[in-house]
Formats: C-alpha cells, structure tokens, sequence
C-alpha cells in the first residue's frame, strides 16, 4: 500500500510518517529539501524496513504541485495533505505574494491533491484523506487561520459527497504541536503554557485512529476539545478580537 505525504521531513508529517512505517506501509515522502528527504527516508527504511520513495516539490509552485498531483493520479491508499507554515510578519506587513503561496499551499494543493487521489480510491472502494488543518480554523488569525477554515469545510464536503464507509476524509484539527512551525514563522512562543503543548507523534496516532472511526473531523487531545466548545459559547466578536490580541 502506497501513502503519500506532502511536508514530511519535520514536525506532523515526519510523525505520520514515523507511524506509517511503523504499520509496514510503502511511503512516498513530498517536501522541498531533498537531501532532508534523503536522510529521513533512509532512517524510516533502516528503522522499519518499508520501501520509501521521494518526491521533492515545491507545493507553492505549479511545477511542484503539478507533479505532485500526477503521482497521486496513480494511486494511493492514504494521502495526507500536511505541508504548511506559518507567516512571519503582522497580516498588513505580509507581502501580498506570501498570502497568495500560502494559499496554493493550504488550500490549492489540498483541492488538486484530493481530486487526483479520490477517484483511484473510490474505484479501489478504500482509502483515506488527511487534510491538515489547525484548531487555528475556528478562529479569526488572518490568512492562515481563513485558510485551514477552507481545508475544514472542504474536507468535510468531500467527504459528505465523496466518501462513502471505506474511502475517507477527514481535516485534522491540532492545537500547538512542537515543530519547526513557529520558529520557521519566527514565532515567539514562550509564554505559550506547557499544557498547551502536544507531540506530534501523538497528533499522528489520534489522526489515524479517528480515520479508522469515520471521523469527518479530529480534534486532538481533550484539552483543545474544550477549549473548541467553550470558544463556541463566547460572542463571535469578542473571540475575533481576543485572537487578534493573542496574534500581535
Ligand atoms: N505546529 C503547530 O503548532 C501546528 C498546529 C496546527 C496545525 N499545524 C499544521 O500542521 C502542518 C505541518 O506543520 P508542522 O508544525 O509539522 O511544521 P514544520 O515542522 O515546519 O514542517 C513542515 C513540513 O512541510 C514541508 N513544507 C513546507 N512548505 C512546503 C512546500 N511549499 N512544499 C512542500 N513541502 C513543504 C516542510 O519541508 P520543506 O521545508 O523541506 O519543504 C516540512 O516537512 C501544517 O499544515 C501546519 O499548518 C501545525
């Protein structure tokens, strides 16, 4: 069984990967550093002993993203839609170009990358989608919160019209994983509390067992969970301005 992953050299997507491997699957392994690639498909097949192939892309290019598209026209059994970053600037000091890869990253790529891998799925009658999204969706944090909202509502319409009890798609909601995330971003985290805090190979095995439950949406850890319903309960535009506080 083949399971692509585009941004699977760090954080959530090397986890995924970790995981993958660990179950005996054949990986292709998508991101834009190849010899990171390189040095991680090595461990995953010295460690698990899987074949693991790569495919270096930039998913913010059409070249990238076309060739990524046209390995999952040839089929797979899981695709997880991961790759994603962060900006590093205030929303009005982002140049207008980064929002526009930003979104060809989380929302293009996710659209194109679903529709090549589903039809193959549906004729197979099994497989699964993972579209990384954020807990960041049900909140108002510019274009990257905005962008994960898409990759929430889209993953649960696709899954509404093309999923059926074997061929699956789910968003995957996480809170603050430890990555490279935030330090790409040039994110102060520091006074995020420790609770906050989750492991990306723990964000990994909820991903895969909510997937097997039929789950449209997962959210991991009960702490986020909570933290989701009690959002719902405050006026929308007190939680939009607290999380633009929370932003600057
Ligand atoms: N960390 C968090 O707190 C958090 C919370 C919620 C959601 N998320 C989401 O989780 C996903 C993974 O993030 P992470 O925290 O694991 O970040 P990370 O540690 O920075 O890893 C990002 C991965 O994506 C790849 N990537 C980035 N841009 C790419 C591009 N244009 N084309 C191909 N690959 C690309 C990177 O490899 P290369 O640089 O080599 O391309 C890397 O393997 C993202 O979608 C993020 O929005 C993260």
């Amino acid at each position: 069984m083949y399971k692509r992953q585009p941004g699977a050299t760090a954080g959530i997507g090397a986890a995924f990967a970790r995981r993958l491997a660990a179950d005996g699957f054949s990986l292709v392994l998508v991101a834009r550093d190849e010899s990171r690639l390189a040095e991680e498909a090595g461990r995953l097949r010295l460690r698990y002993g899987v074949p693991v192939d790569l495919l270096p892309a930039d998913l913010g290019t059409e070249e990238g993203l076309a060739r990524v598209e046209a390995r999952c026209r040839e089929g797979v059994d899981l695709l997880v839609n991961n790759a994603g970053f962060g900006h590093k600037g205030a929303f009005l000091q982002t140049p207008v170009e980064d929002e526009l890869v930003m979104l060809k990253v989380h929302c293009e790529a996710v659209l194109r990358l679903t529709l090549a891998a589903l039809p193959g799925m549906r004729e197979r009658d099994r497989g699964g989608v993972i579209n990384v999204a954020s807990v960041a969706a049900y909140f108002t944090r510019g274009t990257y919160s905005a962008s994960k909202a898409w990759v929430v509502n889209f993953s649960e319409s696709a899954a509404a019209e093309a999923g059926s009890a074997r061929v699956k798609v789910m968003a995957l909601c996480p809170g603050f994983v430890r990555t490279e995330f935030h330090q790409r971003a040039s994110m102060d985290m520091s006074g995020t509390p420790g609770i906050l805090w989750l492991k990306a190979d723990d964000v990994a095995r909820t991903a895969m067992r909510d997937l097997a439950l039929g789950k449209r949406v997962s959210v991991p850890s009960l702490r986020y969970k909570v933290i989701l319903n009690v959002g719902r309960l405050v006026p929308h535009g007190l939680a939009s301005r607290i999380s633009a506080r929370i932003g600057r």
